[in-house]
């Protein structure tokens, strides 16, 4: 009898386990019909965002960008990329055709986790010394011995109120970044002068979002491209606007007739969104509460997190994980990668599942068990791959490209142009499950007609080089308005 009594419990707990996944399931779910909602509703929101201030969770920031480059541009530019969890600088030449581009010199490095809750100053000075050591390391062949001053973008991947292409303020920090005074400060003002403060000579001539970035480079190489979309730690798009539609913008006049909006999506926000307890969890636990809800559900820097969650919850309720292992109560210890590495483990017994699990604390889990963490990874994931393709089929609609004759102009319906959005980010080009569900969710919502006509372009460091090429070509327009 004890033996039964034993055998008992333990089928109560694994039912009980099996019960939290599909909690999980169900309340994770995205159907076809609740895609179109969001569609629609991020079209919706976008519209009232473009209205007036405030208008909307979507902040439809503008960025001052309207002409983007087209392969003419020339010279030699650097950008500096501070991103979620990287930063990268880049030297690039453009002979003044696209096959010219050369893309000279690239470093990457991991963003000190010291410098999330530094002090602006440590930041700043932090960057202008990578820079510099950058520099010093250049060959004599380059741009130093042409006795020109040094023209770089900042690649800035944080929500900014521009005043113009080379100015702005940060708004608010996301992606777990707190450094203090920073509010109201003109971000590229603070990058020049902690360059100056080093006696760089080098001048910060534009300060990009790294979503326009990634629309400069996908613009640069196909004209098609008219948004760009960033799956990384964070989550964001941008995408080209007509300026009358802009209309809370007072002087919304370009010579091309439209801007780049950087929507910030991460804080797109729907009552229709379906979000679970681990969800309301991490929000409460993030240093940004309140904010960035959509980014929470499909940024690369939160899946691992709410995975960890479901698997701690189920270690508490019962003990097919064994003790609770403390490392797996801690924050953010579960990464994406190591998701996508779980999600994607082909081998027999689940070994990869195991190695990671090993890591987090727990031991000799059973391959069953190892199965449903399988599962709940499958479950994220998929979730956060069909929101995102509803946003960019959000984007799509509003701008008339979804096939419904939206946008105010009947004549979509009958030709659809070939459209094609930028994608860049670690998530979508090293996690194929991500990928292969925002495809098919996204071939799903527009249908085979209407999904034909819409490429999604990977690329890599896109953000960084496309804003080089726009501080190139906001320079060429310059030089032929001076000549
Ligand atoms: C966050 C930032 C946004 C950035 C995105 C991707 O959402 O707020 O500006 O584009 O991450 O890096």
């Amino acid at each position: 009898t004890v033996m039964v009594r034993s055998r008992m419990k333990r089928r109560r707990k694994w039912r009980r386990v099996v019960g939290i996944l599909q909690d999980l399931e169900e309340s994770c779910e995205t159907p076809l019909g609740r895609l179109r909602q969001m569609v629609d509703a991020v079209a919706v929101e976008m519209q009232a965002g473009l209205v007036s201030e405030g208008g909307s969770k979507l902040k439809m920031l503008l960025t001052f960008v309207d002409d983007l480059p087209n392969g003419s541009e020339r010279g030699t530019y650097y950008a500096l990329h501070l991103g979620g969890s990287y930063f990268r600088i880049i030297r690039v030449y453009l002979g003044g055709q696209r096959s010219s581009l050369q893309v000279q010199d690239v470093e990457r490095h991991c963003i000190p986790t010291s410098l999330l809750n530094s002090t602006s100053e440590v930041l700043f000075d932090f960057l202008a010394s990578s820079l510099q050591r950058f520099i010093e390391k250049e060959g004599h062949e380059s741009i130093s011995s042409q006795d020109v001053k040094r023209e770089l973008a900042f690649t800035f991947s944080f929500p900014v109120k521009q005043t113009s292409l080379s100015s702005g303020v940060l708004i608010k920090w996301t992606k777990g970044f707190a450094i203090s005074e920073m509010a109201g400060e003109d971000i590229a003002e603070c990058l020049q002068g902690a360059l100056n403060r080093r006696g760089l000579d080098i001048h910060v001539a534009a300060l990009v979002n790294d979503t326009v970035g990634a629309l400069s480079f996908g613009h640069y190489h196909d004209p098609d491209t008219i948004a760009a979309v960033v799956f990384g730690t964070g989550s964001n798009a941008c995408y080209l606007e007509r300026t009358d539609a802009i209309i809370k913008c007072q002087n919304p006049r370009t010579t091309s007739g439209s801007m780049v909006v950087n929507m910030e999506w991460g804080n797109f926000w729907s009552s229709r969104l379906p979000r679970t307890s681990y969800d309301i969890e991490l929000d409460a636990d993030s240093l940004n509460s309140n904010d960035m809800g959509f980014e929470k559900m499909i940024g690369g820097m939160y899946l691992g997190d709410i995975v960890r969650r479901v698997v701690l919850r189920m270690s508490k309720e019962s003990d097919i994980f064994g003790p609770i292992s403390s490392i797996l109560s801690t924050p953010f210890v579960l990464r994406t990668d190591s998701v996508s590495a779980m999600h994607e483990d082909d081998t027999p017994e689940l070994q990869e599942v195991a190695r990671v699990l090993k890591h987090l604390g727990v031991r000799k889990v059973p391959l069953k068990v190892r199965k449903l963490v399988v599962k709940i990874c499958d479950v994220v994931t998929r979730r956060a791959a069909r929101l995102a393709a509803a946003g960019i089929a959000g984007i799509l609609k509003k701008v008339g490209r979804d096939g419904s004759g939206g946008g105010g102009r009947k004549s979509d319906k009958q030709v659809m142009r070939r459209t094609v959005v930028a994608v860049e980010g670690g998530l979508y080009s090293n996690y194929r499950m991500f990928r292969e569900y925002m495809d098919e969710a996204l071939i799903d919502i527009l249908g085979d007609d209407v999904a034909q006509h819409v490429v999604i372009k990977a690329m890599e460091d896109g953000s960084s080089i496309g804003s080089a090429l726009l501080v190139a070509s906001s320079h060429s327009v310059r030089t032929i308005a001076s000549v």
